[in-house]
Order: structure tokens, then sequence, then C-alpha cells
């Protein structure tokens, strides 16, 4: 499964970016985000780094706006809403290889359904028990908390794993501090049965 998750990992990767620019064509910028309970420096460029990678744009669900598609605030990183699975993978063919949701959470493709997580913190939904540690082993090994199961496309591990510790901790410092939100994210469907 490894390798076939890691070949088509990056070419998803760059469709999804490129879809993300269509689909927020009607803003111009990244949207403020809700208060943060501290203005310490590494919650400061944390934000700074949520932001400008666009982790929001895949773990916050979209909304239909009056300009089109926007993030839905409510949910600011809490991932596809709970109770919205997908009945099945998406049924494409030709050059297509993949399809995501309206809420632009839910991920078809040919390792079978993905969703993006909650990384609020929320102790029982979201990242909330997590260690520091245990965030920043997610990035260097692909694997949840460095120890459960492989991360699945379209989350771009290779790209973020460049990130270094220092810039990890402070994401890790503003997730802790953006609201929590409960939301109980849907298990994905693996293509080729349970993953170990
Ligand atoms: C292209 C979409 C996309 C982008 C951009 C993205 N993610 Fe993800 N991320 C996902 C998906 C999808 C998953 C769930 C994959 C799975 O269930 O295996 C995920 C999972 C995660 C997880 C694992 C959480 C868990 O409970 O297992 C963490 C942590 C995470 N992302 C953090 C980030 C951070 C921080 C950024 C920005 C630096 C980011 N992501 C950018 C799509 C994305």
């Amino acid at each position: 499964m490894r390798l076939t998750i890691t070949f088509w990992k990056l070419p998803a990767v760059a469709a999804v970016a490129a879809l993300a620019t269509v689909g927020l064509q009607a803003q111009t910028m990244t949207p403020p985000g809700p208060p943060v309970k501290s203005d310490h420096p590494a919650v400061k460029r944390g934000e700074y780094i949520v932001k400008s990678m666009g982790c929001w744009d895949c773990h916050t669900p979209q909304k239909m706006g009056p300009n089109g598609p926007e993030p839905d605030m409510s949910m600011w990183l809490a991932g596809h809403p709970a109770g919205a699975e997908v009945p099945s993978a998406a049924n494409v063919s030709g050059p297509w290889m993949g399809a995501f949701s309206a809420t632009f959470t839910a991920w078809s493709g040919p390792w079978g359904v993905s969703y993006t997580r909650n990384l609020t913190p929320d102790p029982e939904t979201g990242i909330g028990e997590w260690t520091e540690q245990q965030f920043i082993d997610t990035f260097r090994t692909g694997r949840r908390q460095g120890r459960g199961r492989e991360i699945l496309p379209p989350m771009p591990i290779p790209a973020l794993s460049n990130l270094s510790d220092d810039d990890l901790k402070a994401i890790f410092a503003y997730l802790r501090a953006v609201p929590p939100v409960k939301n109980r994210v849907p298990e994905p469907v693996m293509a080729g049965g349970p993953q170990k």
C-alpha cells in the first residue's frame, strides 16, 4: 500500500492545489480565522504558517456564500463534518483519478476515501490529547502520532515533512490556541481493505 500511496500523492497534491485556487477564486485573502486565546510569539508564527501554507483550506469545511464557496468559520480547522460520510469512492475514468466533496474535506482517489481531520484542541475528537512530540513525529514518519496508521492523500506529508521542528512546534502552539470544536471525523475507507 505504501508504494501506491506514495506514487499517487504528489500528483494528487498538485491537482488539489490547482482546484483550491479555482474553488476560492472569489476570495482575495486568507480568511481572518477566529480570535485565539494567546498572543505568544510561537502562536503568532504558527498562525502565519497555517494561514500561508493552506492548512485551513483543506481542514476547514467550505460552505456556499454569496460569492461562491467560503470556509465555514464556525468549523475552523475542525475537519470533515461528522455524519457526512460519502456513500462510496467516486466513479471516475479516463484522465480523471479522483474527486472531492463540496465541503472540500472528503477526498476520493486510488487510495480510497479520506477525510480531512479535526486539528482543533478538542480532547475527544480533535488533537487535544496529542503531545507536541507526537505532532512532530506525525510529519517525520507520515504516521498518526508517529506510530499509528499511515496518513493518506491528499495530506501533503512529503512537502510538510520539510518543516523544521521549530515551525512544527509553532503550528502546534497555534492549534492548541484555536477554539476547540467537537466534530468526530469519519474514518477513511481504504481501497484495498483496512490499513495496518
Ligand atoms: C491538500 C489538503 C491538505 C492540506 C493542504 C493539509 N492537510 Fe492535513 N490532512 C489532510 C487529510 C485528507 C488528512 C487525513 C488523512 C488520513 O485520514 O489519513 C490530513 C491529516 C492531518 C493530520 C493528522 C491528524 C489525525 O488525526 O490523524 C495532521 C496533524 C494534519 N493533517 C495537519 C496539517 C497541517 C498542520 C497542515 C498545514 C501545514 C495541513 N495538514 C495541510 C489534508 C490536508
